[in-house]
């Protein structure tokens, strides 16, 4: 029996990666996206099909998180035995500019998303992508017990949607994982994350198209991995008999400044020549350190990150550096993700 998904940011980084997976392991694939004045498809333009074609298995349907009443018509309507709520406002430092929206999508959006599957009356297992900036002030090694302490709007409206999605798993029994994962990149990061700026940066400046890099703080500490192998754990953990919440991380936590110097590295370039500071990307609270410990998704789901620090740096500048010379080549073509099948 074909299986069906559906996935809300899409065309986010994570979701186009989980859309590749699921094709792979023979899903139907519904997935959300917003309508924009131009188009916003890049990440998944590879996996378009033709709806007019046979045997297509991506559909895309036109929607959005702060619209509740589509996704209840859009949920009854598809059926799909799993939910990924990947689709948020995701930037931190954005957050703090934009308090209300980021609540409003990130967290109300999530709530939307849960009361459309029980309205609808739906057997379906729901993914929410929680993430380590709930642990925010509370320090490393950061596990499903830590306390929530989060230093952001972004934060704040992420803890409000892990407590509705275990909210709705306790009072009506539903199907309901918080995914809690740490950062996790590649080459389709979004441009404006720390790690995309600087490996975009590198091969600017190596190809001498750039001199300069401007960045805030370069002391936090993070946990890098790759998201390939993070989607495979969002997968896995609908896969479990019950569903409970788990850290998907590396337990390997670099500063950005080591992040900043493997990359700079990685082209043989010193980042002490380029790199200036610039007031504008701090944050007014910082998050310093963050340290996952996955050791119950690997117990219990098999799960364990195999790539991070360095080894993430240098795999995203060489693509950056492709990428440049080859304006216009597909993402897919960028990394292999074979390995990662399940
Ligand atoms: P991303 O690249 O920023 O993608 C976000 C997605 O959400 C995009 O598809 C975006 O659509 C969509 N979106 C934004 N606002 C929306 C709205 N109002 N209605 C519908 N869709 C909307 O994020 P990501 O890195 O893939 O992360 C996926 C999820 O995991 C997010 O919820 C993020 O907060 C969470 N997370 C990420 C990390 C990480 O390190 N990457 C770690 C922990 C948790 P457009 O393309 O149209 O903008
Ligand atoms: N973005 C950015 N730009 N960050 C900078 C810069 C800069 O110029 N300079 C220093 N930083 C520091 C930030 O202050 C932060 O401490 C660190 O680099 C990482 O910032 P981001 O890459 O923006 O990621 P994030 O950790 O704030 O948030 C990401 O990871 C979360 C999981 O922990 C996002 O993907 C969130 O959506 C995700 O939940």
């Amino acid at each position: 029996m074909t299986k069906t998904a559906f996935i809300t940011g899409i065309t986010g980084q994570d979701g186009s990666y989980l859309a590749e997976l699921l094709l792979r392991k023979g899903y139907e694939v519904h997935g959300l996206i917003r309508r924009a004045s131009t188009f916003n498809t890049s990440r998944i333009d590879h996996l378009y099909e033709d709806p007019h074609d046979r045997g297509v298995k991506m559909f895309l349907h036109y929607g959005d998180l702060s619209d509740g009443s589509r996704l209840a018509g859009l949920l009854a309507e598809i059926n799909p035995d799993e939910v990924y709520n990947l689709a948020a406002q995701s930037h931190v430092r954005v957050s703090f500019d934009e308090p209300e929206h980021t609540g409003d999508v990130t967290g109300l959006g999530t709530t939307r998303m849960l009361e459309a599957v029980r309205r609808a009356g739906i057997d379906t297992r729901i993914y929410q992508a929680s993430t380590s900036e709930m642990f925010g002030a509370s320090p490393p090694p950061q596990a499903e017990d830590t306390p929530f302490y989060p230093r952001s709007p972004y934060g704040a409206a992420k803890v409000y949607s892990y407590w509705m999605t275990r909210n709705y798993r306790e009072a009506y029994g539903m199907y309901a994982v918080n995914g809690i994962l740490f950062n996790h990149e590649s080459p389709r990061r979004g441009e404006t994350f720390v790690t995309r700026k600087i490996t975009r940066a590198v091969a600017r400046i190596q190809a001498g198209t750039q001199h300069e890099l401007y960045l805030g703080n370069l002391d936090a500490i993070r946990d890098w991995g790759y998201a390939p192998e993070y989607v495979e754990g969002m997968w896995r953990s609908l896969q479990a008999d019950a569903p409970t919440d788990y850290v998907l991380a590396t337990g390997v936590g670099i500063t950005v400044e080591e992040f900043l110097a493997g990359a700079f590295e990685a082209a043989g370039l010193d980042w002490h020549n380029h790199v200036k500071f610039d007031e504008r990307y701090l944050r007014p609270t910082e998050v310093d350190a963050l340290i996952g410990d996955a050791s119950k998704a690997e117990r219990e789901l098999g799960w364990k990150a195999t790539v991070h620090g360095p080894e993430l740096a240098r795999l995203m500048v060489e693509s950056d550096i492709q990428e440049l010379a080859h304006e216009g080549r597909p993402w897919h073509d960028s990394v292999s993700l074979a390995s990662w099948e399940a």
